[in-house]
């Protein structure tokens, strides 16, 4: 067992966070993780998309988004009721999305006053891409533990004085959004732990026990991963995406092109280079935003040469698609072999 200030906050077994990943419905994905011991986060953009115009992905349906937010809470409670698994939520209050990001933040907090069992089991929101600021008292006040996503110890300091519980550093070789200036882990993360005295968590390039057993070297609490939980049984991602990421073999294939809301890094394909080209060429805005959703729908299809599917570099050490609980226990015992016995032999 690893025990950090993560594990003991929480309440959890192992010190892994699982990414909320947007447009993508990840309900059992979460559950899963919660189930093996880890932080399982539901994901909230494919819930507020239909509130904002567009048509219902991913296996969301077309309710509000507080009602998807609610049946998510209920089917996690349940599938996790042997465990007593503890989970959490993740949303992008970035400016695009504050039109519905307080309305998800408040289903999450109406359920936890309204269920004690939810209460006692979905402790944490984390916020990301945006300035949490406005949510921060109500989250506070319910009892909840809050997060926020930093792509630098500027922003991790700023949401220090603002009161968060934890910050997570995320690398510019995540998937998914990145931020406009391309600062890795390697540097992000030991600069954001000095520069808080807040507990630290490592995001981007995570997958393995080798790169847990560096985030803890690092000063980190903890790691959360995105890509590495796509190629699971248990997620929702569709096979299609899970053997893409299984199949690359090359950590050179991704590529940060501009996307709806900022920028993205996404698994390369045909569709992605295409979406860079039309970003490069000045193509109009109105051009490459029905591109860029052209091409995330069409993984409903399974074509994954014509889908935009988001995904970091860390893909390129990805090769296989183990169970939720295989993964998390193997990185967890690794980790602990490298930091028990391979590390300590190297001191003389
Ligand atoms: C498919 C996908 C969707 C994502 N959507 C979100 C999101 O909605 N909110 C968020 O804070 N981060 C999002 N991210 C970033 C992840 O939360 C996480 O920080 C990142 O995946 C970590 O890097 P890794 O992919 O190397 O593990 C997404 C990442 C992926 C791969």
């Amino acid at each position: 067992m690893i025990k950090t200030k993560l594990t003991e906050m929480l309440g959890i077994k192992h010190p892994i966070i699982q990414a909320g990943m947007g447009p993508y419905n990840t309900t059992k994905l979460c559950a899963a993780v919660s189930n093996a011991g880890g932080l399982g986060i539901i994901s909230s953009i494919g819930m507020g998309v239909v509130a904002l115009g567009f048509k219902p992905l991913f296996g969301f349906e077309n309710l509000s988004p507080r009602e998807q937010m609610l049946s998510s809470i209920q089917t996690i409670k349940k599938l996790t009721e042997n465990s007593q698994g503890i989970f959490g939520i993740n949303v992008p209050v970035a400016v695009e999305f504050q039109p519905v990001a307080g309305e998800l933040i408040n289903a999450a907090l109406e359920a936890r006053e309204t269920d004690s069992e939810v209460a006692k089991r979905l402790k944490v929101i984390i916020t990301s891409a945006g300035n949490p600021e406005p949510y921060l008292e109500s989250i506070k006040e319910s009892g909840a533990f809050h997060f926020h996503v930093v792509p630098s110890p500027y922003h991790a300091r700023k949401v220090e004085r603002m009161g968060t519980d934890l910050v997570i550093a995320s690398g510019h070789e995540g998937g998914g959004h990145v931020a406009f200036d391309p600062v890795h882990t390697m540097v992000l993360l030991p600069e954001v732990v000095r520069s808080v005295k807040l507990p630290v968590v490592g995001a981007g390039g995570f997958c393995d026990g080798t790169t847990l057993a560096a985030a803890l070297a690092l000063g980190a609490v903890g790691i959360q991963m995105g890509t590495r939980f796509i190629a699971t049984q248990e997620s929702e991602f569709l096979p299609s995406y899970k053997n893409f990421v299984r199949d690359i073999k090359d950590t050179r294939d991704t590529v940060v092109t501009k996307g709806l809301f900022g920028n993205l890094r996404y698994l390369k394909n045909p569709a992605v280079l295409k979406m860079q080209e039309l970003a490069r060429s000045g193509a109009p805005e109105e051009e490459q935003f029905r591109f860029e959703i052209k091409s995330m729908e069409a993984i409903e299809t399974g074509d994954v040469e014509n889908s935009a599917m988001p995904g970091g570099e860390v893909a390129g050490r990805i090769n296989e698609i183990p169970t939720v609980k295989e993964l998390i226990e193997r990185i967890v015992k690794e980790a602990e072999e490298i930091i028990r016995v391979k590390l300590p032999k190297l001191v003389v």
